[in-house]
Parts: structure tokens; C-alpha cells; sequence
């Protein structure tokens, strides 16, 4: 006799086993040593070891000589995965064995109408026979609708004994592999295998419009529009007022750079702001290697110039520029083995951590390159994702292999070539609220598999609960802090690094 109750499966994810009892839906994940340790027990009470593993069991009813609960009497709690929305009627669910571009596939199951009001009156508290009379439905036809979403293959459905919290993370996480890398072309890497970025930026890049929202976000790109996380601004304007007042943007600041916009929002947000505040800025150059994301700056920023080039060697004169910026460039930029970075690790002073299998070089010729090109007194201000310490790490998820930055390293080059460095976070550059509130990812990906297959976008914005695009009538909308995943990259990834150019008069 199995040891496990017959509408138990097991099975393994990612080399655990899952316990899952395909009637509620609850499950429970465990090693495959604990799991032979509980199959090996036989009769009479459990071993010491096992006591507190098998009375959790029995609590979730897998056991074989667990009392299978009366399902009329308990809770059906919706995973936070899946909304619902209203035309044509269904629930879109994430698709456990499948990924897409964000995390999750998506799929609808279409909803009738007896079931669509079953669902709208599950609410996370009331017992199946509730739901099954507030929605006027037959009990069996509640009991049938929810036996269709508990099995491990759908997961849109716990029916537990309990209300579940608000916070529970069961009901935010799939029992599912772990997403797979995105594959990545021979041509990204060099010989030794440095990243080579140059022909994804050049001919990779097609279309300015839909790249950020497709291919990949950037926190200023989810934050182009106002949202309450930056004072109910957009980041470029947030940003502007940053450097106003911590006076690395000034009156006489002259020639202001921008080392790729990509389209251009952050720009146009900050210009405004600048012109806002009495402060506006007059020259405005845009250097990019995206001929593509050139042409998109260009259509938005008339009264700009813009420049096809190349970060590691800015086409600019010596000491020409009153104000630089770059937003989440520097992972862009070569990154490289050992051998390959030895010359330029020696030239700056810097060494090799344990373990540092790669070197954020072209992060390091970039910042050389800003050391040549600010004038006396100016500022520059490069974000990206990394940490001061934190080992270079090649992005997973992406079509391109980004790099994360070791900042303390990018600073101690930026000191060696005689900048003033501060390193700080992002967010506090920006004084960002972390407990305003955006989309979980789940949503966004489940609002974005509904309007594609509505012939619709759903750009990779942060909205807001009171935001003003979203669509009417979707239930079960997740909103997380900004701190969790959601449509862009989390702000709390990313660093702000602010270089001055000693000015000669106070170092005379
Ligand atoms: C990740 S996007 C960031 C875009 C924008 N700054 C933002 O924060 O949304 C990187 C940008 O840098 C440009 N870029 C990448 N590598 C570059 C390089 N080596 N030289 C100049 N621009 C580069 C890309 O074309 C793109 O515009």
C-alpha cells in the first residue's frame, strides 16, 4: 500500500520532490533522502526525525491514513498569478512547463458564465458551498469548476482549511522548472570569450518603439511616465531635479552628453523638467552605437543633436563637456576574462577578487574616456545594476549578455584617472519611495499575454492602482512593492556613480 493518500502525485521539480494533492492543490516540496525516509516508514508513529515532516502532511491530507477533508468546507484561495478578465471572459493563467519573454507563459481558460461568477465570488474567505451560493450555483458545479484548477498542470487554485495571507508565497510562486537562459548567438562573444555587444547595438536593435517594452526594460524606460515611487514624476524629471540639487547640473554647465538614451524618454523628460524649473539646457548631444535608437531619440527630441558612436571612445574634444550622463550603459560595455583584462587591471592599480572570473573593461575605458572629456569642475552620473563589491555576473534572462558592474572597482579606475568618485544607491540618488506599490510580474505578464492576444501592446511600464491605463474590469491585479519583481528591473539592483573633474582653481 502506498504510503500516500490516492489522490496524492508525486513528482520532481529541479531535484525536489513534490507532494501534491491534486483535489485542493496543496502540496508540499521535500528531498528526495526525506522523501524515502517517509516512504520507508511503515507503521506505528513516526521516527523522531520524521515527526514534525509527516504531521505537516497530514495537516495538507497527503498521507494515506490522513481524513480527506469534506472540499464543500473549505476555502478556495486564487493564486495571485492569475487575473481575470472581462471580454471575452476568462481567467489568464501562467503555464507551468512553459516560459515566456518575462518569466511566465500565459494562456486563457475561458470562463462560462456560472463559472465566471463562482470565480468573482471567491474571496480568499469564504468556504466552496459560500462561493457556490453567493454565485447561485449548484455545489457540484463549484466542486467541478475548482477540480479543474488545483492540479499541478493549471495551479490557479488552493482550497485550503484556513483564509490564506496576503503575503502567501505559495500563492505566488509556480511548482515549476526553473526558467531556462536565454539562448545567446556566438557572435555576442569575442574569442575569448569577452562580451562584444557592438553588432547587437548596431543592427540588432530595429525598432526604437518596441524595444524597451519586448526585448528589454530598463528602470527609466518602466518609469517613464509619472508614478508615485519618484514624487509622482518621471524618472528623467526626477533625476534633473537630483542634479540640480546636488549641483552636478549647472547654469554654466554648457555642453551636456548623453551616452545612450536608447528612446530618448529620459531625455525628453528631463529637457522639460530643466525648462520647468528656469533651468534650461541648451546643448544637448546624444551619442549612441543604435543607428535605430538614434532615429527615435531624433523624432523626440528635436532642438538635440545626436551621434552615431561609440561609449570607449567618445567622439568628443578633450576637456568639452560641462555635464555627462549615461543610464544603464556600462553592463552594455565589454565585459572580459582574466587574461584578456590583466594589461588594464595592472595599468589601474586594481586586482583580481577571488573568484572574479570577469572584468567590466569597457565600463573602465568608458569612465577613462569621461576623464578625458569633462571639463575642470564637471560632473558625470552612470547608473546601472552591480554593487560595490559584488562579483561582474552575466544576465541570464536577456538576448544579449549584459554584465553586472562591480562598481567598487569601476570608481577605483574612475580615482586613478583622477575623478572624484561617490558611489551610492539609485534610489537614493533619486530619493525614491521603495513602499510605493507597482504591478507584480505575474500581472503585467498575464495583462500583456491578454492584449497581444487582443492584437494589443502592453508596454513594460510601472503603473500604479490608480493609474489610468489600466483596463476595466480585470480582477486579481497584484500590486507589489517596488522592491519585488514587476514589469521593469528592480530599482534596489542598481547604483548611481557620480564623477568630478577636480577643478583646477581649488586644487591650486
Ligand atoms: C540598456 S539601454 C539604456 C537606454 C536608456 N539610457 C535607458 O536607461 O532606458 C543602452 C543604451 O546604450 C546604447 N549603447 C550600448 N552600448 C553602447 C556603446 N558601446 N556606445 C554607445 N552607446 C551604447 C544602446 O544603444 C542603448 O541606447
Amino acid at each position: 500500500m502506498s504510503r500516500f493518500a490516492p489522490v496524492v502525485c508525486i513528482f520532481t521539480v529541479e531535484g525536489r520532490r513534490v507532494l501534491w494533492h491534486g483535489a485542493t492543490g496543496r502540496h508540499f516540496l521535500l528531498s528526495p533522502p526525506a522523501l524515502a525516509a517517509v516512504e520507508a516508514w511503515t507503521a506505528g508513529p513516526p521516527p523522531g526525525q520524521l515527526r514534525v515532516l509527516v504531521q505537516r502532511m497530514d495537516e495538507l491530507a497527503l498521507l494515506a491514513e490522513s481524513l480527506q477533508p469534506d472540499l464543500a468546507a473549505l476555502i478556495p484561495c486564487p493564486s495571485r498569478l492569475v487575473i481575470r478578465v472581462p471580454e471575452p471572459r476568462a481567467l489568464w493563467l501562467p503555464v507551468p512547463d512553459q516560459r515566456g519573454p518575462g518569466g511566465y507563459a500565459y494562456r486563457a481558460r475561458p470562463l462560462d458564465p456560472v463559472e465566471d461568477a463562482l470565480w468573482a465570488a471567491c474571496n480568499g474567505a469564504r468556504s466552496v458551498a459560500e462561493v457556490a451560493a453567493r454565485a447561485g450555483a449548484p455545489l457540484s458545479a463549484a466542486l467541478a469548476f475548482f477540480a479543474t484548477l488545483t492540479g499541478p498542470e493549471v495551479q490557479a487554485l488552493q482550497l485550503r482549511d484556513q483564509p490564506a495571507g496576503p503575503r502567501d508565497p505559495s500563492l505566488r510562486r509556480l511548482v515549476a522548472p526553473e526558467r531556462p537562459d536565454a539562448p545567446r548567438p556566438d557572435h555576442l562573444y569575442g574569442s575569448q570569450g569577452q562580451t562584444t555587444l557592438g553588432p547587437y547595438h548596431h543592427d540588432h536593435i530595429t525598432d526604437g518603439q518596441t524595444h524597451f517594452d519586448d526585448r528589454e526594460t530598463t528602470v527609466a524606460h518602466a518609469f517613464a511616465r509619472p508614478h508615485p515611487a519618484l514624487g509622482g514624476l518621471p524618472y528623467g524629471a526626477r533625476l534633473l531635479d537630483a542634479l540640480l540639487d546636488r549641483s552636478l547640473l549647472n547654469e554654466d554647465s554648457g555642453l551636456v552628453v548623453e551616452v545612450g538614451p536608447g528612446t530618448g524618454e529620459l531625455a525628453e523628460a528631463l529637457l522639460g523638467r530643466a525648462l520647468e524649473r528656469g533651468r534650461p539646457i541648451h546643448d544637448y548631444l546624444r551619442i549612441d552605437a543604435s543607428p535605430a535608437l538614434l532615429a527615435t531619440q531624433d523624432a523626440r527630441l528635436p532642438g538635440t543633436r545626436g551621434l552615431l558612436g561609440e561609449a570607449t571612445a567618445l567622439p568628443l574634444a578633450d576637456h568639452s563637456v560641462g555635464f555627462l550622463l549615461s543610464n544603464e550603459v556600462l553592463a552594455d560595455l565589454e565585459a572580459a576574462p582574466e587574461p584578456l583584462a590583466r594589461p588594464l587591471i595592472a595599468a589601474h592599480g586594481l586586482h583580481a577578487e577571488p573568484g572574479q572570473a570577469l572584468f567590466n573593461v569597457g565600463a573602465w575605458r568608458f569612465v577613462a574616456e569621461i576623464a578625458r572629456v569633462l571639463r575642470p569642475g564637471a560632473a558625470a552620473v552612470l547608473t546601472e545594476f552591480g554593487d560595490a563589491h559584488e562579483l561582474p555576473s552575466e544576465t541570464r534572462y536577456l538576448d544579449h549578455p549584459e554584465v553586472s558592474i562591480h562598481f567598487g572597482q569601476v570608481a577605483a579606475v574612475a580615482r586613478a584617472v583622477g575623478l572624484d568618485a561617490q558611489l551610492l544607491p539609485l534610489g537614493e540618488l533619486l530619493q525614491a519611495d521603495l513602499t510605493a506599490r507597482w504591478l507584480a510580474r505575474g500581472s503585467h505578464e498575464a495583462l500583456r499575454s491578454w492584449s497581444h492576444s487582443r492584437g494589443q501592446r502592453w508596454a513594460a511600464r510601472a503603473r500604479s492602482p490608480q493609474d489610468a491605463d489600466l483596463p476595466a474590469g480585470v480582477t486579481g491585479l497584484d500590486w507589489v512593492p517596488i522592491t519585488e519583481d514587476g514589469p521593469g528591473p528592480v530599482l534596489t539592483r542598481f547604483m548611481a556613480l557620480v564623477l568630478r573633474q577636480p577643478d583646477g582653481r581649488s586644487a591650486g
